[in-house]
């Protein structure tokens, strides 16, 4: 049997601040390991509303233009020549991670860690890391992982950010029985709250500064929602475990003020670069653990697993869904986030 193999095909690129265009885009020969996927979902990530809105995603600046998009599944439509990756059609998620080779020191079993590691839609090393909000794209055969026959693409276009709540969760150890705060109900909040309820906290509790996030928020699993003013409810709440997913110096001050005496604080909203004022003498006084979070490594095949086996409940988390003719429309909505949880870019024609 013989196939037609794409050249080409639309995708989001951004060309600069402001500058964000939906164009048809050359699909290069494939690698050796490289298998071309069909793009099914994309997931609008903070960091690519920043290269839009910015121009930059923190220290990583617009040199050229970049092809936006991590939160990415799809089909195979040609397997990697070499035979290595799943066979034609074949659904997949994808690891966007690539760590670097590198003589630079971190520990062996957290790859996250890796200086230089690359990440696909990232602007972070130059020549740039096109991302794949594309309708192909080719990807190398370790980032590419089957899903189960009873994982939809739509609930799986949910992999990578639940990856990184997931990896924020193992960061804080055991939360059996534990009180959990979340700052921040976000995607990554509320995906946070949906890995809490499974992995058995006994009590979470959520903060933002909207209704529509605490919605999600409790439709996930959380069983007291606050709004981020309400100090001393936060402060009472005396948590084992706080998540920060805010973002935010606000959010952190927060967090620390709503842990227990030796409680764990787990940082995984990303504050701006540079200096900032935190709010940091409680955690001294309290023997407060401040753990930082960043992406996940093979947490995205747990999680692959607990979404298809029904035990990590995630749906609420979408709240739009675009086709790709309307992508643009789509980075209006996913921009406000009193209005929307996750938005989903549709590239099926
Ligand atoms: N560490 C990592 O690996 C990693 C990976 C992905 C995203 N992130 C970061 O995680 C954070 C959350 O991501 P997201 O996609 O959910 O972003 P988001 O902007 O959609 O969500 C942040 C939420 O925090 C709320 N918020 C703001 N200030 C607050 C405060 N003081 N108290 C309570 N709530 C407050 C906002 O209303 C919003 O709903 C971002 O900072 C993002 O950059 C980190
Ligand atoms: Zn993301």
């Amino acid at each position: 049997m013989s196939i037609t193999l794409p050249t080409s095909g639309p995708a989001v690129v951004a060309h600069g601040k402001g500058d964000l265009r939906i164009e048809d885009i050359p699909l290069a020969t494939p690698a050796e390991d490289e298998s071309i996927v069909e793009i099914a979902y994309g997931g609008i990530c903070g960091s690519d509303l920043h290269y839009w809105l910015h121009g930059a995603a923190g220290e990583s600046v617009l040199k050229e233009p970049l092809v936006l998009g991590h939160e990415i599944v799809g089909v195979i439509v040609q397997q990697a020549a070499d035979g290595t990756g799943p066979a034609a059609g074949t659904p997949v998620a994808v690891h966007p991670a690539t760590p670097a080779p590198g003589d630079v020191r971190y520990p062996e079993d957290r790859p996250n860690l890796s200086p230089g590691c690359t990440y696909l839609g990232s602007a972070a090393r130059y020549p740039h890391t096109d991302g794949a909000f594309s309708r192909y794209a080719n990807l190398p055969s370790r980032m590419l992982r089957p899903l189960p026959e009873n994982l939809d693409l739509r609930t799986a276009a949910l992999v990578e950010p639940a990856s990184v709540a997931w990896h924020a969760v193992a960061r804080a150890g055991n939360v059996q029985g534990k009180t959990a705060l979340v700052i921040g109900s976000g995607p990554i909040g509320a995906l946070t709250v949906a890995v809490l309820k499974r992995a058995g906290a006994a009590r979470i509790v959520a903060v933002d500064m909207h209704d529509k996030p605490l919605e999600i928020a409790q439709a996930v699993g959380a069983d007291v929602v606050l709004k981020g003013d309400e100090a001393e409810a936060i402060a009472a709440v005396d948590a084992d475990v706080v998540i920060e997913s805010s973002g935010s110096h606000y959010g952190l001050a927060s967090a620390i003020k709503g842990a227990t005496r030796g409680g764990k604080v787990v940082m995984v909203g990303l504050l701006p670069s540079g200096p900032q004022p935190v709010f940091i003498s409680l955690a001294i006084t309290r023997e407060l653990e401040l753990l930082g979070s960043f992406r996940f490594n093979d947490e995205i095949d747990e999680v692959i697993a607990a979404l298809a086996d029904g035990s990590l409940f995630v749906d609420p988390v979408v709240t739009h869904e675009f086709d790709l003719a309307h992508g643009l429309e789509a980075f209006e909505v996913a921009k406000n986030s009193a209005e929307s949880g996750k938005v989903l870019l549709n590239f099926q024609p």
